[in-house]
């Protein structure tokens, strides 16, 4: 597996179609290895398998923790590596953030839910997404349900403007006690984790309740989780461009200590 940093490097290393690339901001765990595993299988033997590590300034708020987000470049490469990886590219911030890049603007269900509680974000994550595309050029690219919202609208952000591009869903990796792997999940303290790992479990009882918002509460209320630590619980119609992950999925946010973590089901 070859690493690259800046982008003549990485458009150089590039070969033909099929080109499959998987973003991510890296502090790589095996939700990440799982779509660049999945990644690996469309590739084939003959294809390329790209993955861009780069936390991105444009989706963090002003209060938010990109200074500290985590950075682990040489755990990454070989998590990458094992999973299957051909080319890691780790794009230079001043070269890829260049003044003339195109910058995007969310549609308005990028101002619901996540986009309410992190105004700008999808700006920023549309900005940086479609930069990328544009530079790596790929055939497919893989994205995690974990993130549904993010999901949809590159989805559909792709379809406007990368008609060839597939984009192509990769369910939630969790842990052995159903907590939603997350670059985020090592901020939590033991005893947070425990309480975290509700989350899902309240989520697929609610799933099958005739009123999934309210029973989600009561489940987490149980748990020792309050109401004011739930951002939001929402049951959401999945678009036309996205009825391969259900007709409706109830998705969540909550906050255990100062780390907000997201989940979300698929919903009868
Ligand atoms: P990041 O949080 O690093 O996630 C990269 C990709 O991994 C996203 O598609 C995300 O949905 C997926 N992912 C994260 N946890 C997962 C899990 N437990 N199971 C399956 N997939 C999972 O999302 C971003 O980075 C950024 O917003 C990015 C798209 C790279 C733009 O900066």
């Amino acid at each position: 597996m070859k690493s690259v940093h800046s982008i003549a490097e990485l458009t150089s290393s590039l070969r033909t179609p099929p080109r499959v690339f998987v973003p991510t901001m890296g502090a790589l765990h095996e939700g990440h290895g799982e779509l660049i595993r999945v990644a690996r299988t469309i590739a084939g033997a003959e294809g390329q398998v790209i993955v861009s590590i780069f936390v991105n300034p444009l989706q963090f708020g002003p209060t938010e923790d990109f200074n500290k987000y985590p950075r682990t470049q040489d755990d990454d490469k070989k998590l990458a590596a094992q999973y299957g990886a051909d080319l890691v590219w780790f794009p230079e911030a001043a070269e890829l953030l260049s003044p003339e890049m195109t910058k995007l603007e969310s549609p308005s269900f990028g101002d619901t839910l996540e986009g309410e509680q992190r105004p700008g974000h999808f700006t920023g994550v549309l900005t940086i997404v479609n930069r990328l595309f544009e530079i790596v050029s790929p055939s497919h690219a893989i994205f995690g349900v974990k993130d549904l919202q993010q999901l949809i609208l590159i989805r559909e952000m792709s379809a406007a403007r990368f008609p060839n591009l597939e984009v192509v869903p990769v369910e939630t990796v969790r842990t052995d006690s159903g907590l939603a792997m997350s670059s985020r999940n090592k901020y939590l303290s033991e005893p947070e984790i425990k309480l975290a790992s509700q989350i899902n479990k309240a989520l697929n009882v609610a799933a099958l309740q005739p009123d999934p918002v309210s029973s989600f509460y009561e489940k987490l209320s149980a748990a020792g989780i309050t109401a004011d630590q739930i951002d939001y619980v929402e049951i959401v119609p999945m678009p036309l461009s996205c009825i391969d992950l259900g007709n409706r999925r109830l998705v969540v946010a909550v906050r255990v200590g100062s780390t907000r973590l997201l989940d979300n089901i698929a919903l009868n």
